[in-house]
């Protein structure tokens, strides 16, 4: 499963992307006005740092507009996926950017059905919303397993599964076991995902028992008489 980060800070890309475990990035306009930075400059910087994917979403509702502002994002760096909603203009706008070689992420996905528009849009990946289903009640992981069950009995679909504004460390091993191609992940649970206390209870028990050996690793011979 490939990771992206969920956020426009660059500084949290910068210090997750040096862990080497980050494929990509998303962002959407809320990320972008939360950084308070110029948007095409972030985006910029932000391609440099991780060479993988870089979601930058449209802000237009029309095909024209998404196109032309598709194409003036996509113009920033190679690694530019454009982020288009999940609407009629904005499917037509991902067949057309799609078919220019542009990798399209349709975001706001909230059901199968649209999940399956996206995919015979050409869609590069499609974005389920698992957080924001669980915000009302719904499942958001349901969603999850019904888009990868419909993608793997349509083997031509090549659109990949997303999976989006998630909440905790389960919903990306949730997501992992049943086979979404990619999560993208808020910095802070990429950083829960590290943790566990017996983690920090056995490397502090560890770490005691060899202070008591006297010895160093790098140097050799050390062990106190
Ligand atoms: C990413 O592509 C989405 O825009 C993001 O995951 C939404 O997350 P939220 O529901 O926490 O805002």
């Amino acid at each position: 499963m490939k990771f992206f980060i969920d956020t426009a800070d660059i500084a949290e890309i910068r210090d997750l992307a040096a862990t080497g475990l980050v494929d990509g990035v998303t962002t959407n306009p809320s990320l972008i006005a939360k950084s308070g930075r110029d948007f095409l400059e972030v985006l910029a910087e932000i391609c440099d740092v991780v060479p993988g994917p870089v979601s930058a979403e449209v802000a237009a509702t029309d095909t024209q507009g998404m196109l032309a502002e598709g194409r003036a994002l996509a113009k920033v760096a190679q690694n530019v996926a454009v982020k288009v909603p999940l609407t009629p203009d904005g499917l037509k706008a991902c067949r057309t950017l799609s078919g220019e070689g542009t990798a399209v992420n349709v975001t706001l996905c909230f059901s199968p059905a649209q999940a399956l528009l996206a995919a015979k849009a050409g869609a590069s990946y499609v974005s389920p919303f698992v957080g924001r289903l669980d915000d009302i009640g719904s499942d958001g992981m349901a969603l999850i397993a019904e888009i990868v069950e419909l993608y793997m009995a349509q083997p031509e679909l090549e659109t990949e599964v997303l999976v989006a504004s998630v909440r905790h460390p389960m919903h990306v091993v949730e997501a992992a076991k049943m086979g979404a191609q990619v999560a993208t992940l808020p910095p802070k649970v990429l950083r829960q995902m590290f943790q566990h206390p017996l983690t920090d209870k056995g490397l502090s028990d560890f770490l005691a028992d060899w202070e008591k050996t006297g010895q160093s690793i790098l140097k050799a011979g050390s062990a106190a008489q």
